[in-house]
C-alpha cells in the first residue's frame, strides 16, 4: 500500500476510535461492545508499530482517553454514597452499639472491621464484565460526576480484573488521596492534602491530573451483582486479590474496650503514616447484619467514624457576632485574629449559644483556645483567664433579634423540664431578613432543590440586589440584569437558567424538606409526603390547619406537629407553598408501587421477636406497606408481639381490623 493510503486508513480508524471514545467516556452511551472497542484500539496501535511515520496526538497510544467535557457528565450511583456519623469518645461508641442492639432487638455477638479513615475524597468505580466502565465522584451522594479519565491516571486503579471470582458488575468504593511527601511539593497551591486530591481529580484535563501522584485505597462496595462474600474483612481480602490497594492497617476487633485501646495507639502512630488519617472507621463485619441494619437518611447504622482529637491553637477574640439561622436560632460567632490550625486558616469560631458564653464567660478581647477537627466548624474550647485584660466586659447577649428586632425566646422542653440553650427569633416567615436569606439558601441546597450554579454566596448577592426575596423569585429571575453583573456572562447565565429549569421537577418529599420547617428533615418530609400523597392534599391540610392528622404517622410526634402549626401560622409561608405549586412540577409520592403490601397499613403492639420495631417498619416499607401509630378505621392489620396492649386489640376487634401474629406477617411477606 502507498504511504498516502496507509495514512488515510490510519486516519479513518482514528476518527472512528475517537467517535466511540467520546460516546463511551463523555456521553456514557457506547454503541459498540468493549471488545470491538479494544480491537479498534489495537488495530491503530498495530499500524503505528508497523509504520513508524504514523503519529497522532489523538491516538490511543498517546492520549489516555477522551477529555471529559467541560462540565462533567452526571452519573446516578446505583447505591447512594453516604457519609458516616462521628464518634469522639467511649460514650458515643457505646451509644452506637446500643442502637445496633436495639435495632436488631438482640444482643447478637458481632465483630468490627476497623479501618483507618484516610482524609481524602471518595470515588466509586463501576466495573462491568471485568473492565472499569465508570469512575465517579461522590457528588451529592446520589448523583456524582463521571471522572473516569482522571481516575484512570491513578496507578492503583486496575483497568481490568482477570480473576474469575470478580463480580460481573460491581461499584467499588474507596478513597483518593495524596501522600504527605507528595503534598509538600505542591503545598503552595492547596490548603491541605485533601483539597489537593480533590482539586486534582476534578481537573478538566486528565493530563493535569496525571502530573500529581494520586493514590487509591479501596474499602467498600456499592451495588454488586451477586455477592457471595459474607464479611467485610473477607471483602477486603478479595479486593487485594483482585489487584486493589487496601489499607495495611485494617484489623478485626471485638469489643469497644479493644477498639478504644487500638484507637489510642493509632492516634500516635498516624503521624508515621504516609498519608493523613482523621480517625478510624468501625464497620459491623458481618455483611448480612449490615444489610439488616441498613441506613438512616445519610449514614449507615452499621458503621461509625471514631475521630482523632482535633488540632488546636490560641488566638484573640476581636468581636462576637450574632448570626441568625434558618430556624431563627441566634448563634454567637467569635471573630478571631486569623490563625493557622492544622494547615487551615481560621478566623471564625462558633460559640454555640447563649448558655455557652455565659458558662465559659467568654468576652471580646479574651485569648481563647480554638479547636478544629476535620470539616467540623472550629469552636472555642476555653478562655485563658490569666491573659484577660481588666478592661474586658461581660458579654451581654441580645434579647431582640439583631436582624429584624423581633422578640426572642428560649423554648421550654416539657420532657426534659428545661429551657433550651438556644435563643430564637420568634419570626417564622420572611419578615426577618436573615431568616429569609437562610431559608432561601436551604431551599437551593443539595438535599433540597439542588440548583447548580446558585450557591450560598450567589443567593446573598442576589438578595442584596433585590433579585431574590422569596423562593419563588428564583423562577422569575431578571437574567438580563444578572448578565451585566461582574463575574457573570452569557454562558454562566445560560447554565444557571438550565439548572433552575431542571430543578422545577421535584418530588413532593424534597419540596416539603426544601421549605425549611424546623424539625422536618428529610426523613420526616418523606413520612408526610407518603401520608398526603400529593401537593393539593398538603395544601388542604395547611388551609384547614389539620396538622393533628399527622400524629397518626409512625415517626411524627407533637414536636413536629407543633412546628408545622407554628410555621404555617405565618401567611407568607402559606403563600409561598401555594405559589410554588403553580411554578413547579411536583411529582406525587412514587411509593414503592410493586411491593406486595401496597396500599396496606400496619400497626404493632407488644415486643417483637428477633427484630426491633424500626426494622419491622422498614421491612413493611420495603414492601410498599405503611405503618401507623394508632388504631383507626384506616388500619388494615394489627400485628401482635409479646405482651400486647389489650386496649389496642379490643379497639381493632371492634373495627373489624385483621389481627396478625409475627408469624402471619412473615407468611404474608413470603
Ligand atoms: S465507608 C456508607 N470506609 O469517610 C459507608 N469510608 O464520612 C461510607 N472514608 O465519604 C464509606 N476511609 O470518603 C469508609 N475505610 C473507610 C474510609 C471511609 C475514609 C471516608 C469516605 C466517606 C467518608 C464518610
Amino acid at each position: 500500500m502507498l504511504k498516502s493510503g496507509i495514512k488515510k486508513k490510519y486516519q479513518i480508524k482514528l476518527a472512528e476510535f475517537n467517535k466511540h471514545n467520546k460516546l463511551y467516556y463523555n456521553k456514557s452511551k457506547p454503541i459498540i461492545s468493549d471488545s470491538e472497542f479494544d480491537d479498534l484500539k489495537k488495530e491503530i496501535i498495530d499500524l503505528e508499530n508497523k509504520y513508524k511515520f504514523l503519529k497522532s496526538k489523538n491516538s490511543p497510544s498517546t492520549s489516555i482517553g477522551y477529555k471529559p467535557s467541560k462540565s462533567f457528565e452526571k452519573y446516578k450511583h446505583k447505591t447512594p454514597m453516604l457519609s458516616l456519623s462521628n464518634a469522639f469518645d467511649k460514650n458515643d461508641l457505646l451509644n452506637f452499639e446500643k442502637k445496633i442492639y436495639n435495632y436488631l432487638n438482640k444482643n447478637i455477638n458481632f465483630e468490627y472491621s476497623v479501618e483507618p479513615k484516610i482524609d481524602g475524597i471518595s470515588a466509586s468505580l463501576t466495573y462491568k464484565n471485568n473492565k472499569l466502565a465508570y469512575g465517579v465522584s461522590r457528588g451529592d451522594g446520589n448523583v456524582g460526576e463521571i471522572i473516569t479519565e482522571n481516575l484512570k491516571t491513578i496507578r492503583d486503579i486496575p483497568l481490568e480484573i482477570k480473576n474469575t471470582d470478580f463480580p460481573d458488575e460491581i461499584e467499588i468504593r474507596g478513597e483518593v488521596f495524596i501522600k504527605k511527601k507528595d503534598f509538600l511539593k505542591i503545598k503552595e497551591n492547596f490548603a491541605n492534602p485533601r483539597n489537593a486530591a480533590s482539586g486534582t481529580l476534578r481537573q478538566k484535563d486528565p493530563n493535569e491530573t496525571k502530573k500529581i501522584p494520586l493514590n487509591f485505597i479501596a474499602y467498600t462496595f456499592g451495588f454488586v451483582k451477586q455477592n457471595n462474600i459474607k464479611y467485610q474483612s473477607e471483602f477486603l481480602k478479595a479486593l487485594k486479590s483482585w489487584g486493589f490497594q487496601v489499607n495495611k492497617e485494617n484489623k478485626v476487633i471485638k469489643t469497644i474496650n479493644e477498639l478504644i485501646e487500638f484507637h489510642t495507639k493509632f492516634e500516635d502512630k498516624r503521624f508515621d503514616l504516609e498519608y493523613d488519617v482523621d480517625g478510624l472507621v468501625y464497620k459491623v463485619n458481618d455483611l448480612n447484619l449490615q444489610s439488616r441494619l441498613g441506613f438512616t437518611s445519610n449514614s449507615p447504622r452499621w458503621a461509625i467514624a471514631h475521630k482523632f482529637s482535633a488540632d488546636s491553637a490560641y488566638t484573640k477574640i476581636i468581636n462576637i457576632d450574632i448570626q441568625v439561622g434558618r430556624t431563627g436560632a441566634l448563634t454567637p460567632v467569635a471573630k478571631v485574629e486569623p490563625i493557622n490550625i492544622g494547615g487551615v486558616i481560621v478566623s471564625n469560631a462558633t460559640l454555640h449559644n447563649e448558655d455557652e458564653i455565659e458558662r465559659k464567660d467568654i468576652r471580646v478581647g479574651d485569648v481563647v483556645k480554638i479547636e478544629r477537627a476535620g470539616d467540623v466548624i472550629p469552636h472555642v474550647i476555653e478562655v485563658d483567664k490569666n491573659l484577660r485584660s481588666s478592661k474586658t466586659k461581660k458579654f451581654s447577649f441580645p434579647i431582640k433579634c439583631p436582624s429584624c428586632g423581633s422578640n426572642t425566646t428560649k423554648e421550654y422542653n416539657k420532657t426534659t423540664k428545661k429551657y433550651d440553650a438556644v435563643r430564637r427569633c420568634t419570626n417564622e416567615g420572611y419578615e426577618c431578613e436573615r431568616i429569609a436569606v437562610e431559608k432561601i439558601k436551604h431551599f437551593i441546597s443539595k438535599d433540597a432543590l439542588n440548583i447548580d450554579g446558585l450557591g450560598k454566596k450567589v443567593v446573598e448577592k442576589f438578595w442584596d440586589l433585590n433579585l431574590i426575596k422569596e423562593p419563588q423569585d428564583i423562577f422569575r429571575l431578571n437574567y438580563k440584569k444578572i448578565e451585566q453583573l461582574e463575574g457573570w456572562g452569557k454562558l454562566s447565565v445560560n447554565n444557571l437558567k438550565l439548572s433552575i429549569e431542571k430543578s422545577k421537577k421535584v418530588t413532593l418529599q424534597r419540596l416539603i424538606y426544601s421549605i425549611g420547617i424546623r424539625h422536618i428533615g428529610i426523613e420526616n418530609a418523606k413520612l408526610i409526603s407518603d401520608n398526603v400523597k400529593n401537593i393539593s392534599n398538603l395544601i388542604e391540610v395547611i388551609k384547614q390547619n389539620n396538622f393533628d392528622k399527622f400524629l397518626s404517622i409512625d415517626g411524627i410526634g407533637e414536636t413536629q406537629v407543633n412546628s408545622l402549626k407554628s410555621f404555617f401560622s405565618n401567611q407568607s409561608n402559606i403563600n409561598i407553598i401555594i405559589d410554588l405549586k403553580k411554578i413547579l412540577d411536583i411529582e406525587s409520592q412514587s411509593l414503592n408501587k410493586n411491593g406486595i403490601l401496597r396500599n396496606k397499613t400496619f400497626m404493632f403492639t407488644g415486643k417483637l421477636e428477633g427484630m426491633s420495631r424500626a426494622e419491622a417498619k422498614s421491612l413493611i416499607e420495603k414492601n410498599a406497606g405503611v405503618t401507623l401509630s394508632g388504631v383507626s378505621k384506616n388500619l388494615n392489620y394489627l400485628i401482635i408481639g409479646d405482651k400486647p396492649t389489650k386496649k389496642k386489640i379490643d379497639q381493632a376487634k371492634k373495627l373489624g381490623i385483621r389481627i396478625l401474629s409475627q408469624k402471619d406477617l412473615k407468611e404474608l411477606l413470603n
